[in-house]
């Protein structure tokens, strides 16, 4: 297995081909690439779409609306965000925070599975359709299949409601976001009593 000195020269590798990359035209309108932030051995890796506005000025993911919503929901559960690790699907910001296009999916896709490599944690929890669509099962529909688990490989994965998505008047599913954020917190707590 690789040591810690290997594991963040393969961190800084990422950063540098991340931050110069131009696999698809999102490489020409970005401020900055988001690469990801957290503790980069986490239990759990939170992944959302992709970065708007704030986060391609400030290079961060979920620091602005959104983020800070996704923030209140890791408090009420007795989540640290420091103690996860948050990324998205696309590293550049789409304009106009359009949903991200297959090519630009597939182009981004391998930065994402190499971020998995690394931190390997023992969950995955897609924040939203988009990010669900992608990691668990292109067919996923987000109302009826939010908050369910399913184990792939080494990984135990669910999807929960975007935070944008709750930003709207929609209190039912604020309700179930609350739910399955729970459930993430036992499902956590289960998988570290286990080692
Ligand atoms: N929405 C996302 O999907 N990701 C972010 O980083 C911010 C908003």
């Amino acid at each position: 297995m690789a040591d810690n000195n290997d594991i963040n020269r393969l961190w800084e590798e990422l950063e540098q081909i991340t931050s110069g990359c131009h696999k698809c035209p999102l490489g020409s309108t970005r401020t900055n690439c988001v690469l990801g932030c957290g503790d980069r051995k986490a239990d759990i890796m939170f992944v959302g779409e992709a970065p708007g506005e704030n986060e391609d000025l400030s290079g961060i993911p979920f620091v602005g609306r959104a983020g800070k919503l996704l923030d209140k929901y890791f408090e009420a559960v007795g989540i640290e965000r420091d103690s996860v690790y948050i990324c998205n699907i696309l590293k550049c910001r789409p304009p106009q925070n359009r949903d991200p296009l297959p090519a630009e999916e597939e182009a981004c896709i391998g930065y994402l599975r190499q971020q998995v490599r690394l931190v390997r944690p023992k969950i995955i929890a897609c924040l939203g359709r988009v990010s669900g669509m992608k990691l668990i099962d292109p067919n996923l529909r987000i109302t009826k299949d939010h908050g369910k688990w399913v184990k792939k490989g080494d990984f135990w994965v669910t999807v929960v409601y975007h935070p944008s998505y709750l930003l709207r008047p929609n209190a039912g599913a604020r309700e179930q976001m609350l739910t399955d954020m729970k459930s993430i917190k036992s499902k956590l707590d289960e998988l570290r009593s286990e080692n």
